[in-house]
């Protein structure tokens, strides 16, 4: 009897807010990684708006799992195994994902590896750096969350901490909504603020009446916006950059606040930054002078696998299979917004 094949080309899939995206991998190493972002329809709204984030996804998923198929030089028959983004995200927007790839797997006869988005941010750092060593310390800062991991060995997250209301990312892009700057508000928040004196505004870093590693921006954002309003702030004010400035060096100062303290109890040999506020250069550079000041090593991925991309769904998913390669068989996987 012929030996059955063993599995390495994989098919990833990321719908899970407002990027449609598809990688090809071979043996979770990344081939091919298309992201289709949604910005230009989102921008006029100031954030995402839920119902036209799944329209689109509906409109783009076919190009975008052809075009990462082209790009991989593989065809859909050569696909052994899938992943996919279960959660937690938009419901409209993962069930486009988990349905499209579901259909896949059943007309093909292959497995699918549920893969937890929060997670799949942190294999982004693995992606492109073999041999971290472990415990990691994994500081997790996207739009929809901003949350603090230990991971003991590979595989193991334990949630030291999260965001009690806003996520970082929400907090900027809320600011950026209010001074009519666009969306994603990071990016241009990032932009404005360069060369802008980050003394010139004086905001409180939030505090936690209770022990632990949870978070808070809402205080925060309602500080920016108490500011914006007293001191007649608009996007062509000449004092917009050291104020921009301001607010990004406090949340980047109440994000490693909880790194500090957690870096006391928990001794990790390496540290991890990732989610899409990853991508800010202020966040990355007092990130490193953190790590270094403990001499640890610090990791972060290149920027284009900071933001929402299908390849970390994949090296995860390719991870959890290598794990239990018996998994994969569940037809019924369904997606969790939480
Ligand atoms: O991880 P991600 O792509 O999506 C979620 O899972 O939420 O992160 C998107 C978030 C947005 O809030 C966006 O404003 C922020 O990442 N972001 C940035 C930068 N680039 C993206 N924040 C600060 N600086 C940037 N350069
Ligand atoms: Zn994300």
């Amino acid at each position: 009897m012929a030996r059955r094949k063993k599995p390495r080309l994989m098919l990833a899939v990321e719908t899970s807010c407002d990027e449609t995206s598809a990688a090809v991998l071979d043996q979770g190493k990344i081939l091919s990684n298309i992201i289709l972002s949604q910005d230009e329809i989102h921008s006029p709204y100031g954030g995402v708006v839920p119902e036209l984030a799944s329209r689109q996804h509906i409109k783009s998923i076919d190009y975008v799992v052809r075009e990462s198929l082209t790009q991989a030089g593989a065809d859909l028959g050569d696909i052994d195994l899938y992943a996919v983004t279960q959660g937690p995200g938009l419901i409209g927007s993962l069930l486009v994902g988990l349905t499209f790839v579901k259909g896949l797997a059943y007309y093909f006869r292959k497995p699918i590896i549920g893969v937890n988005h929060l997670e799949a941010h942190i294999e982004a750092c693995f992606v492109e750096n073999e041999g971290i060593e472990f415990p990691v310390l994994a500081l997790l800062v996207s739009g929809g969350h901003t949350s603090l991991y230990f991971l003991e060995k590979p595989l193991s997250y334990r949630l030291l901490g999260k965001t009690r209301d806003d996520a970082a990312g929400e907090c900027l892009d809320k600011v950026a909504k209010f001074l009519q700057l666009g969306y994603p508000g990071g990016p241009v928040i990032e932009k404005l603020a360069r060369g802008g004196d980050s003394r010139r505004f004086h905001f409180s870093l939030p505090r936690m009446k209770t022990a632990g590693y949870d978070f808070s921006f809402s205080g925060l954002k309602t500080a920016a916006l108490k500011t914006i309003r007293e001191n007649n702030l608009t996007a062509e004010h000449p004092r917009l950059g050291d104020f921009l400035a301001s607010f990004e060096e406090t949340v980047v100062r109440a994000l490693l606040e909880n790194v500090h303290k957690a870096l006391q109890e928990f001794r990790p040999a390496s540290l991890i930054l990732c989610g899409g506020v990853a991508r800010n250069s202020r966040l990355r550079s007092a990130f490193s002078e953190l790590a270094s000041g403990y001499a640890l090593p610090a990791f972060v991925p290149s920027p284009r696998l900071c933001t929402d991309n299908a390849g970390m769904v994949g090296a995860l998913g390719w991870k959890k299979y290598l794990a239990d390669p018996s998994s994969g068989t569940d037809l019924d996987l369904d997606a969790f917004p939480r």
